[in-house]
């Protein structure tokens, strides 16, 4: 962590690796950290000292006094869902008003997006994305089209502007006969939303967050999703529509890539997806019932079971690539505890076709594994790397020479104390 530069924390799986928990531990080190991409689409979870919560739009950095937190102009926010993650950090005391800057270039989601996204998803039959419900897809779509409300229009005739574009999502909706949808409940409390979140500072954070670095401080990008699910680099269209790679760190916060430092990869010790769209390391057998199961995988925003398999080495190795990762963290390692032997992904198999790259088109490959002995010794109390039982260590020996970048954190359970470096 050099000083003056945005480290990254980026998912390179497809979400849900855990970030909430590593940005936590990480915070103390950092003077700001920031959500460049996505919205309330994450459920970021942190356990500290018994408590629970879930972050969907606010960074993770909040419950440390002094730091500065930022929703970037990358994000896209939905002011009633803000509201309710807000309050319920307000209630158990922690002051969000002096630590908490909005970016006045972030992109609202208005009730309409998300009607928007279920009738898009409705049209799409068989092929759904099976996306959040959360309105993402048609707010980055406007953003696109150069429609969008962003942060900064609440502070000038904002009803107008709600309306005009409210009327032409209505008119969209009535085109597609998708009608059935009573939407007056919702925009009152996202009404109350707009007024609740005029309250936190909305700036223009691109220049606080120079500010903070030509001042020598450094800043935590944190991530939301994962590189498969970017809009580019994901297993399109199966994906969201931001950019969750280090790029959109760039263009999320509005800092210069020679400004990035340190590139944290993080990944799971195994592989999930939630939604539909091409998993070749998905288990359907009692291993895929195994591992959710024990790694209580199910979808934090949406409670969907999420699809289960081995570390795919294909995947990680693409997105160490895009990304430009420096360094690995592996989570969850623990759920792997009980395991006789555990397998990884090496290449993708198709009509005798073998790759080591990740396709153009993942549909229908089909992994091909190396198998490795498992370690079945509980790591969940362990504290340093010394104590690792030796199939551990080669477990990551091995991922480490696979993956050619260091395994610098190893976590062992879902508490902000079971989080080993090495
Ligand atoms: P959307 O972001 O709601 O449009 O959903 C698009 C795809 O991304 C779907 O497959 C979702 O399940 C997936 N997705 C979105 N956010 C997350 C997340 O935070 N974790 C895991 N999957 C996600």
């Amino acid at each position: 962590m050099a000083k003056g530069k945005v480290d990254a924390l980026l998912g390179i799986v497809f979400g849900d690796e855990g970030k909430g928990k590593v940005v936590d531990v990480f915070t103390p080190r950092y003077d700001v950290v920031a959500r460049f991409a996505g919205g309330p689409n994450a459920g970021h979870t942190i356990i500290f000292e018994g408590k629970k919560f879930v972050l969907r739009s606010i960074p993770s950095g909040i419950f440390d006094e002094g730091k500065l937190n930022i929703i970037g102009n990358g994000c896209v926010i939905a002011p009633d869902l803000f509201m309710a993650e807000a309050k319920e950090l307000e209630d158990a005391g922690y002051d969000l008003k002096s630590r908490l800057h909005i970016s006045r270039r972030a992109h609202l989601i208005l009730p309409t997006h998300r009607v928007l996204d279920r009738a898009y998803e409705a049209a799409k039959g068989k092929n759904k994305v099976g996306t959040t419900g959360k309105g993402i897809g048609p707010t980055y779509s406007d953003k696109a089209s150069r429609i969008g409300l962003r942060v900064g229009d609440i502070e000038e005739n904002f009803l107008q502007k709600y309306q005009a574009l409210k009327a032409r999502h209505e008119q969209i909706l009535s085109d597609l006969h998708f009608t059935d949808y009573d939407i007056t409940e919702e925009e009152e409390k996202w009404m109350e939303g707009i007024r609740y979140m005029s309250q936190f500072p909305l700036r223009d954070t691109e220049f606080e967050i120079n500010q903070a670095l030509a001042e020598g401080k450094n800043v935590l990008a944190e991530g939301a999703q994962g590189t498969m699910l970017d809009i580019d680099h994901g297993t399109y269209p199966f994906v969201s529509s931001s950019s969750t790679c280090t790029g959109g760190v760039c263009t999320g916060l509005g800092v210069a890539p020679n400004s990035i430092g340190e590139i944290f990869g993080i990944f799971k010790a195994y592989s999930t997806r939630v939604g539909s769209g091409p998993f070749p390391v998905e288990l359907f057998d009692e291993t895929g019932e195994k591992i959710r199961d024990i790694g209580h995988e199910y979808g934090a925003v949406t409670g969907r079971n999420r699809r289960c398999g081995w570390v795919d080495i294909v995947g990680l190795k693409y997105a160490i690539m895009v990304n430009g990762v420096t360094q690995l963290i592996m989570m969850k390692s623990d759920v792997l505890d009980t395991f006789e032997t555990i397998k990884a992904c090496v290449a993708y198999e198709k009509d005798g076709v073998r790759t080591t790259e990740m396709p153009y088109d993942t549909e229908g490959w089909q992994a091909v594994y190396e198998e490795l002995p498992g370690w079945q010794t509980d790591l969940t109390q362990m504290t340093s790397p010394d104590q690792f039982p030796k199939a551990f260590q080669d477990y990551i020996d091995y991922l480490e020479k696979a993956l050619e970048r260091p395994i610098t954190i190893v976590s062992v359970g879902p508490d902000r104390a079971q989080t080993i470096e090495r």
